[in-house]
């Protein structure tokens, strides 16, 4: 899949794109890094060896993000874009209100007249959950926990 990360060069968003380029995705990090730094992105591909896209852009400028999804055909967008210093929300709501609230209002709104689809959570959720009930099931710790939740 081509997918769109957003905050792709942040701390959550980076370690992300690595696991998304091993697992044989395409990646386009979508970053205006106001909290990060390119580096971390050339770093990634070194990670991986493999390349990805970068496009610095701001979420709130809704054609920078409609040109991003057009261009690059995203099937999928993960959104990690954001202000998250508890002291600064503070001092200034008003920016984060922006930057998280609207910001994800303007990125939701061409998603919604594209038909994006967050299909990629919903696929890997399930994979996940069924490889975590295989482990847990084979798991004698975890079938003894079970045996005795049961008997209270
Ligand atoms: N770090 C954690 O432990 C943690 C835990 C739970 C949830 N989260 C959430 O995950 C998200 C990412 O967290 P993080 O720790 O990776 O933060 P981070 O600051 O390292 O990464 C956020 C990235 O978003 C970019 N960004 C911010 N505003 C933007 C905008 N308007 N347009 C484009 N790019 C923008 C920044 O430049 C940065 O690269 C946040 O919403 C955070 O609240 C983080």
């Amino acid at each position: 899949m081509n997918i769109l990360v957003t905050g792709g060069a942040g701390y959550i968003g980076s370690h992300t794109c690595v696991e998304l380029l091993k697992a044989g995705h395409q990646v386009v990090v979508f970053d205006n890094f106001c909290n990060s730094f390119p580096e971390a992105v050339r770093r990634v591909e070194q990670i991986t060896g493999k390349s990805l896209t970068l496009v610095d852009g701001d979420i709130r400028d809704r054609t920078a993000i409609e040109r991003a999804l057009r261009e690059h055909a995203c099937d999928a967008v993960i959104h990690f874009a954001g202000l998250k210093a508890v002291g600064e929300s503070v001092a200034k709501p008003l920016l984060y209100y922006d930057n998280n609230v609207v910001g994800t209002v303007r990125l939701l709104e061409p998603l919604q007249i594209r038909d994006h689809r967050p299909a990629l959570f919903h696929r890997e959720l399930r994979r996940i959950r069924r490889h975590a009930a295989e482990a847990l099931r084979d798991d004698p710790e975890h079938s003894a926990r079970r045996k005795r939740a049961c008997r209270r």
